[in-house]
């Protein structure tokens, strides 16, 4: 029998996990899911993507708020009365959402554990934010109210992998222990417990899930340079399923898999099957500072610029925040993804530094 295997809950986006035996599945994901986030001075979200230390924030659930506790930090309450109740402007991925700022105390606990300015804002009944093209609510989860992993995939990660790694990289809500690798692929609608789900959209990833959680260190480009080798499509390295509820109503662990409908699954291919074979060495020009350095047909344009220490910005590393946008001046690239520009941007000659692999000599400049 294909069951539930574990429930996981975020309360602050990027920080860590709660497991539960059972929760109350909401239109905007499992209660007391990333119901949290962290702002910048701009209103722009702040994740562990930029900021893995975040991950070492663990939080406990009250009735009443939460408690957050960090290393070197003494530990936070966050109480729910004590908000200050006016609303910030903020910025997740696309979407615009007027957040609830929390409290002064919370901001200062937060810009002294990462050293930067910020705030921490809540999603409450007021906040309002849609899956995109979907008539749904979602909280500050990256885009789908729930994520479901397959214990299963997990394991067949881990046997390509020399260090295995856990679920808990991936951020799931719901693991489960299907009846083999990647059967999630297929579902179109499940039911788990009293809720039925759409199966809506499988999981892109990003170099978030080279974070590891307990340490909150990246120690090499692992699983997701492995992943690309067997679970790449259109630009895309996917791992899990984005969940919408279809009601609201319980699920706990153990309760079975019912599979309601299927639909064909997505052929993945290999990272490799995509770049030119043969490498050649091209010359990479990086105008703002006048810099000119080798460097291949085989790498995408924002590593082969962090290797010659070049450090553009970057969130997601999937094409879609924009925040790596550079200008082609001259030569040519691949483009795997370009999501996050518009289209007088292309026409302009923007480029995504993450989404793109250089195909000849080039020469690029930040705004
Ligand atoms: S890092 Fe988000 S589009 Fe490149």
């Amino acid at each position: 029998m294909q069951s539930l295997n574990a429930i996981y809950i975020y309360p602050i986006k990027s920080a860590n996990a709660i497991r539960l035996t059972l929760s109350n599945v909401e239109e905007k994901g499992l209660q007391f899911d990333r119901r949290y986030m962290l702002i910048n001075e701009e209103g722009k979200f702040i994740t562990g993507r930029t900021n893995p230390e975040l991950t070492q924030i663990s939080v406990e659930l009250l009735s009443t708020g939460l408690v957050i506790r960090a290393p070197k930090m003494k530990k936070l309450t966050i109480l729910r009365d004590n908000f200050s109740r006016y609303s910030i402007a903020s910025i997740l991925w696309s979407s615009a959402i007027d957040a609830q700022h929390c409290h002064v105390e919370c901001d200062a606990w937060f810009c002294s554990f990462l050293n930067q300015k910020c705030q921490l804002v809540h999603c409450d009944e007021s906040t309002i934010r849609f899956v995109e093209n979907k008539n749904t609510q979602v909280s500050f989860a990256d885009g789908y109210p729930l994520l479901l992993i397959n214990q299963r995939s997990i394991d067949q990660l881990n046997s390509r992998l020399k260090i295995p790694v856990s679920v808990l990289r991936f951020r799931p809500n719901i693991v489960i222990n299907g009846d083999y690798p990647f059967v999630e692929d297929s579902w179109q609608k499940i039911k788990i417990g009293e809720v039925e789900f759409e199966v809506s959209k499988p999981c892109s990833r990003c170099s978030f899930i080279n974070v590891d959680p307990k340490t909150g260190l990246v120690l090499n480009n692992e699983p997701l340079q492995t992943l690309a080798k067997f679970r790449f499509y259109e630009g895309n390295v996917d791992f899990g399923q984005n969940l919408i509820a279809l009601n609201s109503g319980v699920i706990k662990e153990g309760d079975e898999i019912q599979v309601l409908e299927t639909k064909g699954s997505i052929y993945y291919g290999n990272i490799d099957d995509y770049q030119d074979n043969k490498e050649n060495i091209l010359q990479i020009k990086y105008q703002n500072s006048n810099v000119q350095f080798s460097g291949n047909n085989q790498q995408l344009l924002l590593d082969q610029l962090a290797k010659a220490a070049i450090y553009l910005p970057f969130s997601c590393r999937r094409g879609l925040c924009g925040y790596c946008k550079v200008k082609l001046i001259a030569g040519s690239v691949k483009i795997l993804k370009d999501e996050a520009l518009t289209d007088a941007q292309k026409t302009a000659g923007y480029i995504l530094a993450c989404s793109c692999i250089p195909s000849a000599d080039i020469t690029i400049c930040e705004d």
